[in-house]
């Protein structure tokens, strides 16, 4: 990613970009759980950004829609029929969690990361594993207007993962690097990606922390694959941009989104400079 300028300077309060990813959430009950953790903390004055993720939802629809799937690198192939699905199993999530926040009472607005320029990006050109990705797009700059206007107004923002290049054709994007690039343009004190495992996990047991240089090595070994590639290089990125606390942690209940806002701790790979 390119052309991000910071603006901490602008902010007063702390910013906590939240990644959900679409292995959580999967019934209502968890859902409301993690609403009520996130409205915990806005209810403390905390300025909060949600991205979400669908992986599992995009892949149901596909299947219910008999379009195959395929992915690379832990990025999803994206045909023109894939992208249809992407936008539908997106966005669907992205008001599932906004409802859910409201029903908390927490003013919570979904839209699409390219919204009013939010998240400009361009098609990924680069064939990873000699496989062309089709309509996946990285992430070229983050426009944080709409996002501080919505802090002005205490709504919380859903951002789901669908960005338009300078021509406006619409991609697919990693929900991992949305939330990365985000905390990075806002300033972010910290980004939690939460997911469906407990942490990094190696031989079975989820570090407690690792340092960025040490990132490569797992990567080269093996260690991580599939969505974890994409996730422990966005949070790496978002690290050495200077978010303060960026995590990668287990979101399949409130647990560890509860503690983090009520007594700071967290809760499972804590990536560090
Ligand atoms: N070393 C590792 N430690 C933990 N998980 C790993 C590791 N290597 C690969 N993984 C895989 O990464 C997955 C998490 O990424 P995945 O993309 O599936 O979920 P997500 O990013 O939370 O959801 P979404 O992609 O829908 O936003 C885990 O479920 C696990 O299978
Ligand atoms: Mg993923």
């Amino acid at each position: 990613m390119s052309g991000l300028t910071r603006h901490t300077q602008l902010r007063k309060k702390d910013v906590t970009v939240i990644k959900l990813g679409g292995a959580v959430l999967q019934s209502e009950s968890t859902m409301d759980g993690m609403a009520k953790a996130i409205g915990y903390g806005w209810s403390r004055g905390g300025q909060i950004v949600i991205v979400n993720g669908g992986g599992r939802e995009i892949d149901a629809l596909c299947k219910r829609l008999s379009i195959g799937t395929a992915k690379a690198g832990g990025l999803r192939i994206t045909t023109p029929e894939v992208l249809e699905a992407v936008q539908m199993a997106l966005s669907k999530k992205s008001m599932e969690i906004a409802l859910s926040l409201m029903k908390q009472g927490v003013p919570a607005v979904p839209f699409p990361a390219f919204s009013a320029g939010t998240v400009l990006c361009r098609r990924r050109a680069l064939p990873i594993d000699g496989q062309d990705l089709g309509l996946v797009g990285e992430v070229v700059s983050v426009n944080g207007k709409v996002i501080d206007a919505l802090f002005d107004i205490k709504a919380v923002p859903v951002v789901y993962p669908l960005g338009t290049d300078d021509s406006c054709a619409m991609y697919n994007i990693n929900a991992d690097e949305v939330a990365s690039s985000m905390a990075s343009e806002l300033g972010a004190s910290t980004l939690l990606l939460m997911t469906d495992v407990p942490g990094i996990m190696v031989n079975s047991s989820v570090l407690k922390s690792i340092r960025y240089e040490e990132i490569r090595t797992l990567l080269a070994n093996g260690t991580i694959s599939d969505g974890m590639l994409p996730k422990v290089n966005a949070a790496g990125s978002a690290v050495m941009s200077g978010v303060g606390r960026v995590g990668i942690m287990d979101g399949s209940g409130p647990d560890s989104l509860s503690a983090f806002f009520r007594e700071g701790i967290l809760n499972g790979t804590e990536i560090q400079v």
